[in-house]
């Protein structure tokens, strides 16, 4: 399935995504199912080679034109442990007092343009949502990068980009309370 993914300069990017009525509708489990695949051939070398396409570790609605409280996460750690999600409704209900930016930045698949800087996160997140991997409402604590790359997602939900983040006249200030991981 070809994806189109839209790029910063579509004002959709700006807006706020709807809720998602749930039961999710054969719809959307569809559309969601399709975003993680197009996550996970993203990683694969050669398809992304052929196919002219960036690797993601995430992908929100609002980036194929969907303003739906959507989005899907993909990626491996060294051991080969997959961490997945389909999730809907999100919303985050604790954050840390600590910070985190990652070294080197953040990416996104709807920028192309690289934007140095460090982007500030909440280091630790607690959020709920309905995942449609496994099929029910789920509690998710994350901390360091998986923290980050959900509150990446989350802004898209938002119209929020991670540049929004960087302080531009000090792009690579750290915070008091933050850790560069
Ligand atoms: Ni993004």
């Amino acid at each position: 399935m070809k994806m189109k993914i839209i790029k910063d300069n579509n004002p959709l990017l700006r807006r706020t995504s709807e809720t998602v009525e749930l039961p999710l509708s054969k719809e959307d489990s569809e559309l969601l199912d399709q975003m993680l695949n197009y996550l996970k051939l993203s990683q694969d070398e050669e398809y992304s080679k052929k196919h002219n396409i960036r690797a993601g570790v995430g992908l929100a609605a609002p980036q194929i034109g969907i303003l739906k409280k959507m989005f899907v996460i993909y990626y491996k750690n060294e051991d080969g442990k997959e961490t997945k999600y389909e999730l809907v409704n999100p919303k985050i209900i604790e954050t840390s007092v600590r910070k985190c930016a990652l070294n080197g930045g953040e990416g996104c698949l709807s920028v192309e343009k690289p934007y140095e800087g460090l982007v500030h996160r909440n280091f630790k997140i607690k959020m709920i949502a309905y995942d449609n991997i496994q099929k029910k409402d789920v509690e998710i604590v994350a901390r360091g990068y998986d923290s980050v790359v959900l509150q990446h997602e989350y802004d898209h939900l938002d119209g929020i980009l991670f540049y929004d983040r960087i302080n531009k006249a000090n792009p690579n200030e750290q915070l008091d309370n933050e850790q560069i991981i």
